[in-house]
C-alpha cells in the first residue's frame, strides 16, 4: 500500500516551487560542501544539485582518479572558476582520510556540509563491504564532526550519513551489505545525541534512499554469495520501482532544509522524502499468549541453564 502521505503526493504550484528553491538556496548558497563517493551514481547527483543551488565549493572525494579529475576539469570550464576540487582517497583508509580532510580544509576553509556517500554492494567481497561501508562512514563521520565542530574552532554544520530503506524483509541476498546500512543507523542516531550537538553544533541526518539506478544496483545481481541466488534476487528487484539519483539529490536539497538533527529520512519510489522513526524498544517487544512469567537457573553439568516456563505448552524450554 502507498502510505506516501496525500500532501506530498500532491503537485506543487510554481510559487511554492519557486519559494522552496529560495528556502534551500537560502541554506545552501554560499557553503563549502564535500561528498565521498562523488565521482558517480547518487554523489555526482548531489555535486550537481549543490551547484545549481549556490554553493560556495564541492570537494569529491572519491577512490576514481580519471572520472573525479575529469568532472572537477568540465565543471572547471563550464563555470570559468574552479568550483570543484578532487581529492583521491580510499574513505576506508585512515590516515588517508585524515590527510583528505586537511587538505580538503585548506583549499576551502571551513567545511560546512559533509555527504558521508561513499560505498560499495560486493557479498563475495564482504570484508570489503565491511571496511568501506561501516569503517569509511566512520572515518568519514568523525573526521567531519572533528572540522566543522565549534568547540575544536568550526563553525557547526551539517553531517548527511547515507543508509539504505530500511526493508529488511527482502534482503536474504544481502546480508553484509544490509548489516553495513543498518550499522550506519546506529551510528547517526548515536552521534545526533543533543550531548553532541550541545558542543558540536553538527547537525546529523540519514538519508535512506530506495532501489536508485547506479552502477551499483545495475552491477548487484553479480556480486552475490552464490550464482544460484540470482534469480530469486533478481525477481525480487523487480518487485521495486526504480528511481534515478536526480530524485534522491532532490530530496537531499529539502531534508538539508528542514531535517532535524537524528532524522532519518526515506526516498522512494521517485517519491518526496518522508521521515521514519527508530521505534522505542518497548513496542517492539514480542508478547506471547502466556507471558514466560518463570524463570529458573538451573545448573547442568557445571553450566548455568536458564529455564523459562511456559505453562501453556510444552512446560520448560531452556535457553542456555
Ligand atoms: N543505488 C541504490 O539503489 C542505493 C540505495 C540505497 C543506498 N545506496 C547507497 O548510496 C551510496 C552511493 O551508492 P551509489 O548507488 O551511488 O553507488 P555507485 O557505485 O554508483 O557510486 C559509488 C561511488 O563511491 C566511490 N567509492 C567506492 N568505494 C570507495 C572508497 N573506498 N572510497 C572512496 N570512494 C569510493 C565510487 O568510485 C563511486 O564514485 C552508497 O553508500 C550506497 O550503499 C544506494
Amino acid at each position: 500500500m502507498d502510505s506516501t502521505p496525500t500532501l506530498c503526493r500532491r503537485r506543487s504550484s510554481a510559487s511554492e516551487r519557486a519559494k522552496e528553491i529560495e528556502a534551500i538556496n537560502s541554506i545552501i548558497s554560499g557553503k563549502n560542501v564535500l561528498i565521498t563517493g562523488g565521482a558517480a551514481g547518487l554523489g555526482h547527483a548531489f555535486l550537481n544539485h549543490f551547484l545549481k543551488h549556490g554553493t560556495n565549493k564541492v570537494i569529491i572525494l572519491d577512490i576514481d582518479i580519471e572520472t573525479g579529475k575529469r568532472i572537477e576539469l568540465g565543471i572547471e570550464k563550464s563555470c570559468g572558476e574552479k568550483k570543484v576540487h578532487f581529492i583521491h582517497a580510499d574513505v576506508s583508509n585512515h590516515k588517508r582520510m585524515t590527510e583528505a580532510f586537511e587538505e580538503a580544509s585548506s583549499l576551502v576553509g571551513n567545511i560546512d556540509i559533509v555527504i558521508n556517500n561513499a560505498g560499495v554492494l560486493d557479498e563475495r567481497r564482504w570484508e570489503k563491504e565491511i571496511a568501506v561501508n561501516i569503517g569509511g562512514m566512520i572515518n568519514t563521520a568523525m573526521l567531519a564532526i572533528k572540522y566543522m565542530s565549534k568547540d575544536a574552532g568550526g563553525q557547526g554544520g551539517i553531517l548527511v550519513n547515507v543508509s539504505q530503506h530500511m526493508n529488511i524483509r527482502n534482503t536474504a541476498q544481502l546480508p553484509v551489505y544490509t548489516a553495513t546500512k543498518h550499522a550506519v543507523i546506529g551510528l547517526s542516531e548515536s552521534l545526533s545525541d543533543p550531548c553532541y550537538y550541545e558542543k558540536t553544533g553538527v547537525t546529523v541526518i540519514t538519508l535512506c534512499p530506495g532501489l536508485t539506478e547506479t552502477a551499483l544496483t545495475i552491477d548487484s545481481p553479480n556480486k552475490l554469495l552464490s550464482r544460484v541466488m540470482k534469480a530469486d534476487f533478481v525477481k525480487n528487484l523487480e518487485q521495486f520501482s526504480i528511481q534515478t539519483p536526480y530524485v534522491v539529490a532532490q530530496g537531499l536539497m529539502t531534508i538539508l532544509r528542514i531535517g532535524e538533527s537524528g532524522s532519518i529520512w526515506v526516498i522512494e519510489n521517485g517519491s518526496a522524502p518522508y521521515e521514519v522513526y527508530v521505534p522505542n524498544p518497548q513496542a517492539l517487544r514480542r508478547h506471547y499468549k502466556n507471558n514466560f512469567s518463570h524463570v529458573e537457573i538451573k545448573v547442568v553439568k557445571g553450566r548455568p541453564i536458564r529455564e523459562v516456563c511456559d505453562n501453556s505448552r510444552t512446560g520448560l524450554m531452556s535457553c542456555a
